[in-house]
């Protein structure tokens, strides 16, 4: 099967397969998270709605370790041997760049040897295979299947058909989300939460115990507190097809007192979707939408209230032909960063980006890179790492990195010293 769109004749078997599971995914979140838990421990990793601070804090710890491990022989030689008898398919059937290739590194930091399908039309569902017939023939070769699909519920449906298998005695292994059609990418939200727990620590390499970076910032901001709660953060773009917008807004309600400002055009494809709005207006939390840099909250103008600041792209492969004469009517022209308004955001406010960005559109144009607080691309390269520490946490392999760790480096276990590890 070459198309994974819904066809309009009478419904294949892949999409019966699909409505089997139907149940299942219509519960609420909530519901669903224990059964992708296996012994207390994460085994499935589907939504971003899964993980609380306590993990976060505790997965973006283990990626420290790893990192700073990582610069070291022995360290490396550690880390390669701890899940060396383990296999990963990276079924990919979506482009991907960046969660592939951070995949498949941080696979490799732990020693994992991985596979990949990429192109269904290289693998028998050309021939009629169905999707769940492909994956389970992946759970009997590989011990892990890292997923990225058009389909919004194909790897929560994955996940479902693993866990009927381990009930009927059969073999069994976790499924990994790496970008669910529209609608999640919850790994992109850990990277992201990842960089954002480093920047929010406000440590500097010239830090000395008399004035920190801090303490600078304090002098400027008084209100500023460190960590990510107390922070007001702005997304900007196509919040409506973003699905790393979506698993990234989700994950930042479990942080105390935060704003969250959607900047996008009024425009029922590209602004805030009903279900997320309804989502973080049930969970109480405070949020905003505007249509530019420039509105003003309180009577401040947005670009200058921002603590973090997540662009996205326009994302005009998901355009309906139908819409492209409405879309060309739009002014997107207020959804680019220039340098003007990065010179009105606050002095250590990141500015973050899943990547790709469009260089055609130009969201982030490449003058604004040498900037302090252009984060992207540290940001991209903490995917490698956070993975690697989602990765040894599926497979129980955390807490001998963490005692390891603590043998090379005599019991030192503060964060603010591993955060000047590149
Ligand atoms: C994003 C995605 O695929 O959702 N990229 C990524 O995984 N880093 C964002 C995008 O494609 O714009």
């Amino acid at each position: 099967m070459s198309s994974e769109s819904p066809s309009d004749q009478s419904p294949t078997q892949d999409e019966l397969d699909l409505l089997h599971y139907e149940l299942r995914i219509n519960r609420p979140v909530r519901m669903k998270i224990p059964e992708f838990l296996r012994d207390e421990r994460l085994r499935h990793v589907i939504f971003s709605g899964q993980f609380n601070v306590d993990m976060l804090e505790e997965l973006g710890g283990i990626a420290d370790k790893i990192r700073v491990l990582s610069k070291m022989r022995e360290g490396q030689d550690f880390l390669i041997k701890l899940l060396h008898h383990k296999r990963a398919m990276l079924y990919f059937t979506q482009p991907s760049t960046r969660t592939f290739l951070s995949f498949m590194s941080a696979c490799q930091i732990l020693g994992i040897t991985c596979n990949e399908v990429r192109d269904p039309t290289t693998s028998s569902e050309t021939k009629g295979e169905t999707r769940f017939d492909s994956i389970r023939m992946f759970s009997s070769y590989f011990d892990l299947i890292i997923m990225r699909s058009k389909l919004a519920r194909l790897a929560e449906s994955c996940a479902y058909l693993m866990n009927d298998l381990s009930e009927t005695g059969n073999r069994s292994v976790p499924i990994i989300n790496a970008g669910s059609g529209a609608d999640e990418h919850p790994t992109q939200a850990l990277l992201d939460i990842y960089t954002l727990q480093r920047t929010f620590q406000f440590t500097d390499p010239k830090d000395s115990p008399i004035t920190t970076r801090f303490d600078e910032l304090r002098s400027e901001y008084p209100e500023l507190t460190r960590g990510l709660s107390n922070k007001v953060y702005g997304f900007c773009g196509d919040i409506g097809r973003g699905r790393t917008v979506r698993s990234l807004a989700s994950l930042l309600t479990n942080y105390e007192n935060v704003t969250l400002i959607f900047i996008a055009p009024n425009d029922p494809t590209l602004a805030l979707k009903d279900d997320l709005r309804q989502r973080l207006a049930d969970q109480g939390v405070r949020m905003h939408e505007v249509e530019s840099f420039e509105d003003q909250i309180d009577g401040i103008p947005v670009i200058e209230q921002l603590d973090a600041l997540y662009m996205t792209r326009i994302q005009k492969e998901h355009n309906d032909p139908n819409d492209e004469k409405h879309f060309a009517e739009l002014d997107l022209s207020r959804y680019k960063l220039s340098q003007s308004l990065v010179s009105r955001m606050k002095t250590f406010a990141p500015i973050l980006h899943p990547f790709p960005r469009d260089q055609h559109f130009g969201e982030i144009p490449p003058e604004i890179d040498d900037d302090p607080r252009a984060m992207y691309f540290r940001q991209a390269r903490n995917g490698m790492w956070i993975r690697a520490a989602l990765l040894a946490t599926i497979f129980g392999v955390h807490h001998q990195i963490t005692s390891f760790f603590h043998e090379e480096y005599g019991g030192v276990n503060d964060r603010v010293r591993m955060t000047n590890a590149k």
